[in-house]
C-alpha cells in the first residue's frame, strides 16, 4: 500500500499531525510505503500511484487558508510580543501554495483511490474547520473519502497542539488502513 500525506502548516502544528498520521499508517500496516510532503511542493507523480491520500491544513477564517490569511498569520506572528516563550519556527512552505491550491492542481483520482481530510483548529464552537472543504474537493476529484473530516485542536493560533492530539492523530490514521485492503 502506498499512502501519501500532504500537509500545509505555518507554525509546525499541522506538520506534526501529518507526521503522526504517517506513523499511525505505518503502525497499522508495517509494509506500507508512506510519504509525507508539504502542499507547497506541488502534486507531483506520487499522487497518481497512491492508494490512500490524506490531506490536512490549518483552519483560517473557518476554512482552508488563502494567500491573504497566510500573510495575516505570518505578519501577526512576527508582531506578537506577548507570547510567553520563544516564537515557533515558521515552516519553509508557510507562504504557500497551500492545500487549496494543491487541490486545484490535483489530477483526477485513479479508480478506487481513497482519501481522508484533517485540519488543525482552535477549540471553539465557532472554529469552523478546513477539513470539510478539503474532503469535498477530494470527492470532486473522484476520491472515495473513507472517514469523516477530522479536526485536531491547537491551544493557540501558533500552537502548541492540545495534549493527546498526536496520539489521536495516530489512531485516526490507523483506522483508515483497513479501507485500503483490496
Ligand atoms: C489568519 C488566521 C485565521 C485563523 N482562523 C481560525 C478559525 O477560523 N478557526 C480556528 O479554529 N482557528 C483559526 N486560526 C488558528 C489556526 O487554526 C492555527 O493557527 C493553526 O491550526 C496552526 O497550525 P499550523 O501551525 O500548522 O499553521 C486562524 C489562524 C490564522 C493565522
Amino acid at each position: 500500500m502506498h499512502a501519501l500525506v500532504v500537509y500545509e502548516s505555518l507554525f509546525g502544528n499541522t506538520h506534526a499531525v501529518a507526521d503522526a498520521v504517517a506513523d499511525g499508517i505505518r503502525q497499522a500496516d508495517p509494509d506500507a510505503e508512506v510519504t509525507v510532503v508539504p502542499a507547497a511542493a506541488g502534486a507531483g507523480d506520487q499522487v497518481r500511484t497512491a492508494d490512500l491520500v490524506v490531506v490536512g491544513g490549518p483552519t483560517h477564517m473557518w476554512r482552508t487558508t488563502s494567500p491573504r490569511s497566510r500573510r495575516m498569520g505570518l505578519d501577526g506572528a512576527a508582531r506578537n510580543t506577548k507570547r510567553p516563550g520563544p516564537a515557533p519556527p515558521v515552516e519553509p512552505g508557510a507562504p504557500g501554495p497551500g492545500v487549496r491550491e494543491w487541490l486545484a492542481s490535483l489530477p483526477g483520482a485513479t479508480d478506487g483511490a481513497m482519501a481522508a481530510a484533517f485540519d488543525t483548529r482552535l477549540r471553539s464552537r465557532v472554529s469552523g474547520g478546513a477539513a470539510r472543504s478539503i474532503a469535498r474537493r477530494l470527492r470532486r476529484h473522484g476520491y472515495v473519502v473513507v472517514a469523516p473530516p477530522t479536526g485536531f485542536v491547537v491551544a493557540g493560533g501558533e500552537g502548541p497542539l492540545a495534549p493527546g492530539e498526536i496520539e489521536r492523530a495516530r489512531s485516526w490514521a490507523a483506522s483508515l488502513v483497513p479501507f485500503t485492503a483490496h
